[in-house]
């Protein structure tokens, strides 16, 4: 057996029975792509995690592929490490290169929630040149509009459970007991760059960078605006709608 594949015996039979009900009614769902564009905090990511399970969509997190590479020290970690501390944007062959590896998962085969990607125009046309080679075309992207002048109180109340991107806030999403992740007791943390200042460079990366990655779908008429100050549970039934 090579070091990468899984021996099955050691997986507990509830965990592959589990799997293999989710296979058998992913199976008739049909192949989607859903990209989703929004500044830091408009909920982007507290939003993929329950859409991926409803429509059999794998969550690829260029954020939170970049931050799991930091912390083990790998060399594209490495290589990434000052920009994402700095809230600057990552260069595009190093984030085309995470999500062209990232697709090829058996968990993506009924499609993907690219998250954060892509963030230039650049990274869309290669996104583009990807899907055309794999036959899948992208069926929406989600625009989160929301004003700046939210996006601070979100960022730094804002708790996450790194194995899963888990989020949680203190006031608008409170884990059930502080500082705990709900589903597994595992702690919680706070990401480095969610401070007001490194915020400020995220969101002038947004404006100045991926606005015009918005315009660029536009012209394409993919884009469906969604009001994201709205609470997450009626934008989750927003999303709903736009979806069904
Ligand atoms: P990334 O991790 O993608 O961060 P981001 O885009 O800044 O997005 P966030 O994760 O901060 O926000 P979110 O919209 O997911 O908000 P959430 O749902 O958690 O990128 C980080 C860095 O990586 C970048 O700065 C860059 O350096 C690099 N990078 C990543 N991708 C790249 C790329 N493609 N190219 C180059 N560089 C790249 O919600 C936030 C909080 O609000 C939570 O606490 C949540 O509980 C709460 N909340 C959510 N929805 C609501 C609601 N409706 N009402 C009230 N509270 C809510």
């Amino acid at each position: 057996m090579s070091s990468s594949s899984v021996n099955l015996e050691e997986i507990p039979s509830e965990s592959l029975m589990n799997e293999l009900l989710r296979r058998m009614k992913c199976a008739s769902k049909p192949e989607n792509c859903l990209i989703l564009i929004g500044p830091p905090g408009s909920g982007k990511g507290t939003q993929s995690l329950v859409i991926k399970d409803e429509y059999c969509l794998c969550h690829l997190a260029t954020g939170d592929m970049l931050r799991a590479a930091v912390s083990a020290k790998t060399p594209l970690g490495i290589k990434a490490k000052e920009a994402v501390d700095k809230g600057e944007l990552v260069s595009d062959d190093l984030v085309v290169g995470i999500i062209d590896e990232a697709m090829k998962k058996p968990s993506c085969h009924k499609g993907f929630i690219p998250d954060g990607f892509p963030r230039t125009v650049v990274q869309a046309q290669k996104l583009d040149e990807m899907l055309d080679r794999q036959g899948v075309k992208i069926d929406k992207v989600l625009y989160f509009e929301i004003d700046d002048s939210i996006l601070e109180e979100r960022i730094t109340g804002r708790w996450i459970h790194p194995a899963s991107g888990r989020s949680y806030h203190t006031e608008f999403a409170p884990p059930k007991i502080p500082g705990v992740d709900d589903v597994t007791g595992e702690s919680l943390i706070q990401r480095k760059d969610d401070t007001a200042a490194v915020l400020r460079s995220r969101l002038e990366a947004f404006h100045k960078q991926t606005e015009s990655v918005i315009n660029y779908y536009s012209k394409k008429g993919l884009v469906t605006k969604l009001n994201a100050e709205k609470s997450p549970k009626d934008v989750t039934d927003d999303i709903r709608k736009v979806l069904s």
